[in-house]
């Protein structure tokens, strides 16, 4: 998730530039640059690091001119550096490009690029844009992007510069958000409305697929065709600049959560290849040296921890490789039993935790192949390990932890299938089949999202609760600890999860109508059995919050209140009850005055022991 401005008007561009791209720096902070419409010609300027260090050049060194694209980039391909800092440029120097989203067919296209001349610089997706516009271009950048856009799979938010056009930028888009902010005498293209709103609260929604050419007097919109878009979605904002950076929504955790769908598509985009093989090339290792893999090991802390046991339910049952998984700390000063053939992943959203990378170096002294799963390019972690498996969920400011829980899941699901698949433990039609209803897990959480009823009432009956408890059994037991984790951290309200069946053994004691109880209770192959579970801690005077599939009839008579989500197989149902457990958290925190995107004593990444 990249952050993209573009100008084209009366005042300086980079002024407009870098203002807009300090109100997009939530989406991405590892380097950023600017290419502005100099007299003579193109002009770029890219720093390494926050927006600051590229403001400072730009201040001692200012480049004039009123046209301009500039972007904050979070890195997908290619580690942060200058080289690979956006825009990117062809060959000529004269075209220059910014790009927000992941172009999945990169390889092929920069190989046929390079075939044919091309030099490439840099090691990002990106820069084939840039050269397949050189290559496309007759005098028509517009019709050049077109033809561009429609050779790339994958997903984009584009601005495009040519020297030969010193008064236009073109926009384009898929998949991936951008707008134009329409002024007077000027416009001003990005990916987010809070960079437009100093200059206007006119807003052109660029839809996919469509190809716009800004210039200071007129946006017009062309379809894949080239087609001019005679009604484009206009829409004028009334959202302050606050609400605005937050997308509209409250606090940043509520927007992560609404990011969700997005963080899993993104992340299991380019998976599966056309020869109905999972695409993860990541791992780096022959079918061989899979099918010697023994055993698996999950390092993580927190709420990655809890991404890592629902992996254990995955791999063991697709994969039928035995999993262990244990909290970094507890690895690092435990002398694991690891060696050549153990395959240890180590999870961690930030790439910093100072426990789960200790527990790396561990690992690898010991002979282990470390593979992490992380969001964030270029973090320790990646450095420290031997492969990368990256989390598409951009960058995510709430503490709490939502988004990248949930695309930790979609990423290990794609990682299990894919040792199914070497040890041949599933057959081709499982495999597809799993691929299809996974590929659907967006849409099952955007359905959840847009379905809050009876989730806010739920929430304020709990308010004042002191004590919670949250059960499930199998893949249920580690999204209850993830919904007991979400509650406490945010709302303060004390919250243990225990596996169902194991809690008359003692947490029962704690029963009273005072302490709420949240099942997981799915549709499953436990299912009747949670349902004793619910009716034991009923029995003692519990108010029970069930997760539960729509369609569930028998479940409304043991519950007080029913947070439906839709059917999938019971393997695929982590995500969806994750769901109304993160909001009914969010809702319980915001209703006691929490300041649920910083809360007490907590930090995004926990870089001490
Ligand atoms: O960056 P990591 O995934 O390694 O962080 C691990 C934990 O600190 C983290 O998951 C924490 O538990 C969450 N912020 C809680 O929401």
């Amino acid at each position: 998730m990249c952050g993209i401005v573009g100008y084209v008007g009366p005042r300086q561009a980079s002024d407009v530039l870098l203002g807009g791209l300090a109100r997009l720096e939530y989406r991405g902070y590892d380097s950023a640059g600017v290419a502005i419409m100099a007299e003579d010609g193109v002009r770029v300027v890219r720093r390494l690091g926050k927006l600051v260090n590229l403001s400072g050049v730009i201040e001692s060194e200012p480049v004039p001119g009123g046209v301009g694209i500039g972007h904050t980039r979070w890195a997908t391909h290619g580690r942060p550096s200058e080289e690979n800092a956006h825009p990117h440029a062809d060959c000529t120097g004269r075209i220059a490009v910014v790009h927000n989203g992941i172009i999945e067919n990169y390889v092929e296209l920069r190989e046929e690029l390079a075939a044919t001349g091309h030099v490439l610089r840099s090691e990002t997706d990106t820069e084939v844009v840039a050269h397949l516009v050189e290559s496309y271009y007759t005098g028509d950048l517009a019709a050049a992007v077109t033809r561009t856009v429609a050779r790339l799979d994958g997903s984009y938010a584009l601005g495009v510069v040519h020297a030969d056009h010193p008064d236009t930028v073109v926009a384009a888009r898929k998949d991936s958000p951008l707008i134009i902010g329409l002024g007077e005498g000027e416009n001003i293209v990005a990916s987010d409305i809070p960079a437009v709103l100093e200059y206007t609260r006119d807003v052109l929604v660029l839809h996919d697929d469509q190809v716009a050419t800004v210039s200071a007097g007129e946006v017009v919109v062309r379809d894949g065709s080239g087609e001019v878009v005679a009604d484009p979605e206009l829409m004028r904002v009334d959202w302050d600049l606050d609400a605005a950076e937050k997308g509209g929504y409250e606090d940043f955790m509520l927007k992560e959560i609404f990011e969700q769908p997005t963080a899993i598509r993104e992340t299991l985009r380019g998976r599966m290849g056309e020869d109905g093989e999972i695409q993860l090339s990541e791992l780096d290792m022959t079918p061989e040296q899979v099918t010697a893999i023994d055993r698996v090991f999950i390092i993580a802390c927190g709420t990655s921890y809890h991404a890592g046991m629902v992996a254990k339910t995955l791999i063991e049952q697709w994969a039928r490789i035995p999993v262990e998984v244990e909290v970094s700390s507890e690895f690092r000063y435990r002398d694991p039993i690891v060696d050549d053939e153990t395959l240890v992943v180590a999870i961690t959203q930030s790439g910093e935790t100072a426990d789960t990378l200790a527990g790396v170096r561990e690992a690898r002294e010991r002979g282990a192949k470390v593979i992490a799963i992380t969001n964030v390019v270029g973090s320790r972690v990646t450095r420290e390990s031997d492969g990368v498996i990256y989390t598409h969920a951009g960058p995510e400011i709430g503490v709490a932890a939502t988004k990248t829980f949930t695309a930790q899941i979609a990423a290990l699901y794609v990682l299990a299938l894919k040792l199914a698949q070497a040890k041949g433990t599933l057959s081709d039609e499982r495999v597809e089949s799993l691929w299809l209803e996974l590929s659907n897990i967006p849409d099952v959480v955007e359905a959840i999202l847009a379905d809050l009823d009876g989730l806010k009432e739920c929430a304020a009956e709990y308010t004042a609760a002191c004590s919670s408890l949250f059960l499930g059994r199998g893949i249920g037991v580690p999204i209850a600890m993830e919904g007991a984790l979400k509650l406490k951290e945010i709302s303060y309200i004390h919250a243990e999860a225990y596996a169902a069946g194991e809690m008359k053994h003692g947490p029962i004691a704690l029963i009273t109508e005072e302490v709420p109880v949240v099942v997981v209770a799915t549709q499953g192959h436990t299912y009747e059995k949670v349902v004793s579970n619910i009716q034991e801690v009923r029995a003692r005077g519990a108010h029970i919050i069930a997760v539960a599939t729509h369609g569930d009839d028998e479940i409304t008579r043991h519950a007080e209140h029913v947070l439906r989500v839709p059917a999938t197989s019971e393997v695929l149902s982590a995500i969806p009850a994750t769901v109304p457990m993160q909001l009914l958290s969010y809702y319980i925190a915001k209703a006691r005055g929490c300041n649920v995107d910083q809360p007490r004593n907590l930090a995004k990444s926990v870089t001490v022991e």
